[in-house]
């Protein structure tokens, strides 16, 4: 008995953080330890900005897409040279270095708040709409991917014309930008070549659903 009060508490908290609809402000998705983004919506919930930190002076990035893969994902890559920020909004049709949007009739709808180096890691801060805004992005709304990854070294080219390595890490998590405030990826990195992993908390959550349902039948 007492287990099945607490298989129905469980299910209750499962469902229902997916059925709530409250919107919450802000978050932070924690990944391996090596790449982290605090994320902000605007009071009007029209834009947001992006706090990412990776242990690396070279390239970080992240992603947006419909399933946790780079192809057809909505892709952010930066980095700081000499204290100058480059960034721009890509589209990655594969497992390859994303375009420009710019390059396939797209318009560039990211811009940097600030960026700076330490001799070990990265910061950028910028600034999206909630919203696609043309065919190259995807919005950024109730439970999508985050990618991630980052790279040694930096890029070279403009953000209309970038070139850059191979990521040395990256991963993928599924995020709720409606409900959920935190995301922590456990397991969930790759390195370059690699098979991108999938969140360990996805899984977990997977689990214990399966759970629930065997749990749920056996007691009819
Ligand atoms: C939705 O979440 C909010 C904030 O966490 C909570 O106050 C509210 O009771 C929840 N509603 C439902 C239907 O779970
Ligand atoms: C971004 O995050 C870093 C590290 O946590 C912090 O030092 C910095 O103040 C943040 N910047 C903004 C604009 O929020
Ligand atoms: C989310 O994570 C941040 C950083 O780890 C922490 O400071 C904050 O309290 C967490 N918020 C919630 C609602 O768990």
């Amino acid at each position: 008995m007492r287990w099945l009060i607490l298989f129905a508490i469980f299910c209750a908290l499962v469902f229902g953080d997916a059925s709530n609809s409250t919107d919450i402000n802000s978050g932070t998705i924690t990944t391996d330890g090596t790449w982290t983004a605090v994320w902000t919506k605007s009071a009007d919930k029209t834009s947001i900005t992006f706090n990412i930190t990776a242990q690396t002076t070279g390239w970080v990035g992240i992603g947006f897409n419909s399933v946790g893969l780079m192809g057809g994902a909505d892709i952010t890559t930066s980095w700081i040279t000499n204290n100058a920020v480059t960034i721009f909004d890509a589209y990655a049709t594969m497992e390859a270095q994303p375009q420009p949007d710019t390059k396939s009739g797209g318009s560039n709808d990211v811009s940097a708040v600030s960026g700076s180096e330490s001799a070990t890691s990265t910061t950028v801060v910028f600034t999206r709409p909630m919203a696609a805004t043309d065919k190259n992005d995807n919005a950024i709304q109730g439970k999508i991917y985050v990618l991630w990854a980052w790279g040694t070294q930096d890029g070279v080219g403009d953000a209309s014309s970038p070139q850059f390595p191979q990521h040395e890490r990256y991963g993928s998590v599924q995020i709720n930008f409606g409900t959920r405030n935190n995301a922590t990826v456990v397991g969930s990195s790759g390195t370059s070549g690699g098979q991108r992993g999938t969140a360990g908390k996805t899984l977990t959550v997977g689990w214990m659903l399966i759970f629930c349902l065997v749990a749920g039948i056996s007691t009819m």
